[in-house]
C-alpha cells in the first residue's frame, strides 16, 4: 500500500541528479572520467579537475547537452585547489556533489618504497581528498543546501592485497575510509552526506600500468575474485548515481565494495 507520498514520488525520480553541480578529481580519465560521463548523462553539471594541461579528448566530448568545464589543479596543493574550489563555486554558482577519484599507487615492496613514494602517495591519495571534501563541503555549508561527498578508496583499505607491494597505497585508502566516517558524523547537521566505494580490480589505466609491470598480475586478479573477471569502469555508475542522488538521502557513513566478491 502507497504511504507516505510514495505514488507522489516514484523511486525512479529518487535517482534524478538533473541540474547538480558536481566536482570530480582525476576527471579526464579512468572512474573519474567515468563518473563524469554517467553523471553528464543524466543531466548534472559537472567540474572536472586534474593535472593535465588540457582536458582529455574524452572529457571535451562528453556531450550531454550539461555544462562541463575543466580546471587544471593539483589536488595535493591546498592553497591552489582551493582557488580552483572558488573559481568553480563562482563558475557553476554552487556546489551539489563532490568526487574525489584523482589517485596514484606506487607497487613496490616494502623496503623498497623510497621517502617520496610515501610522500607523493600520501599527498594525492590521502592529503588530496582531505583538501578537496573540505573546500567542498565548505561551500555546502556556506549555501545551506546540503550535499553529497563521494570518496574512491578500494578493497586495499580492507585488507592486504598480497602479492601486490603498494604499502603507501594501502594505507592511504584505510585512511580514505576513516575520514569519510568522521566527517559524515560531523557534516550531518549540514545535511551533508559523506560515504565511500571501494572498488576492486577496474580496468583503467592505473590497472594497466599495474599489470604491465608485472603481467602475470591480471590472472591473480581474476582468481582472487567470485566473479572470476576483471570489471568495466562503467560498472561502478550506478552506485555513484544512488550515493550521488536523494535514493541515498539515509545513507552516510558507509563504505561500498563494489569488487566482484573480492573480499
Ligand atoms: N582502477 C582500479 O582498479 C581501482 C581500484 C580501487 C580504487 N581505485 C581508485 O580510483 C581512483 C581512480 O583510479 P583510476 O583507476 O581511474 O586511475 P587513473 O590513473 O586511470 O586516473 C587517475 C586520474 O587522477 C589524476 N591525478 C593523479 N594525481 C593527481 C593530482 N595530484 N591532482 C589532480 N589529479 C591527479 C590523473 O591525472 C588521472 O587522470 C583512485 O583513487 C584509485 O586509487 C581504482
Amino acid at each position: 500500500m502507497a504511504q507516505n507520498g510514495a505514488l507522489d514520488n516514484p523511486v525512479l525520480n529518487k535517482f534524478n541528479v538533473e541540474g547538480k553541480n558536481i566536482v570530480i578529481t582525476g576527471g579526464c580519465r579512468g572512474l573519474g572520467f567515468n563518473f563524469a560521463h554517467a553523471l553528464a548523462q543524466c543531466g548534472a553539471n559537472i567540474a572536472a579537475i586534474d593535472l593535465n594541461e588540457q582536458a582529455s579528448e574524452e572529457l571535451e566530448k562528453l556531450s550531454f547537452g550539461g555544462k562541463y568545464k575543466y580546471y587544471r589543479s593539483n589536488v595535493a596543493d591546498y592553497q591552489g585547489l582551493k582557488k580552483t574550489i572558488d573559481q568553480i563555486h563562482e563558475d557553476f554558482g554552487s556546489i551539489d556533489g563532490c568526487v574525489p577519484a584523482a589517485g596514484i599507487i606506487r607497487d613496490r615492496p616494502f623496503l623498497e618504497h623510497t621517502e617520496k613514494d610515501w610522500r607523493d602517495t600520501i599527498d594525492v591519495n590521502l592529503n588530496g581528498v582531505f583538501f578537496t571534501i573540505q573546500h567542498c563541503a565548505a561551500k555546502m555549508v556556506e549555501q545551506k543546501t546540503g550535499g553529497s561527498i563521494v570518496c574512491i578508496a578500494s578493497t586495499a583499505g580492507h585488507k592486504s592485497l598480497s602479492p601486490q607491494t603498494i604499502a603507501a597505497y594501502t594505507a592511504s585508502k584505510y585512511a580514505v575510509r576513516g575520514l569519510a566516517k568522521q566527517t559524515a558524523h560531523e557534516m550531518a547537521k549540514h545535511n551533508i552526506r559523506v560515504n565511500s566505494i571501494s572498488p576492486g580490480t577496474i580496468l583503467t589505466d592505473m590497472l594497466k600500468g599495474v599489470m604491465e609491470q608485472d603481467p602475470s598480475r591480471r590472472q591473480l586478479f581474476v582468481e582472487s575474485c567470485a566473479m572470476k573477471r576483471l570489471a568495466n569502469p562503467d560498472e561502478l555508475s550506478g552506485i555513484m548515481l544512488y550515493l550521488m542522488s536523494e535514493a541515498s538521502s539515509y545513507t552516510t557513513g558507509q563504505d561500498f565494495l563494489v569488487d566482484g566478491g573480492l573480499v
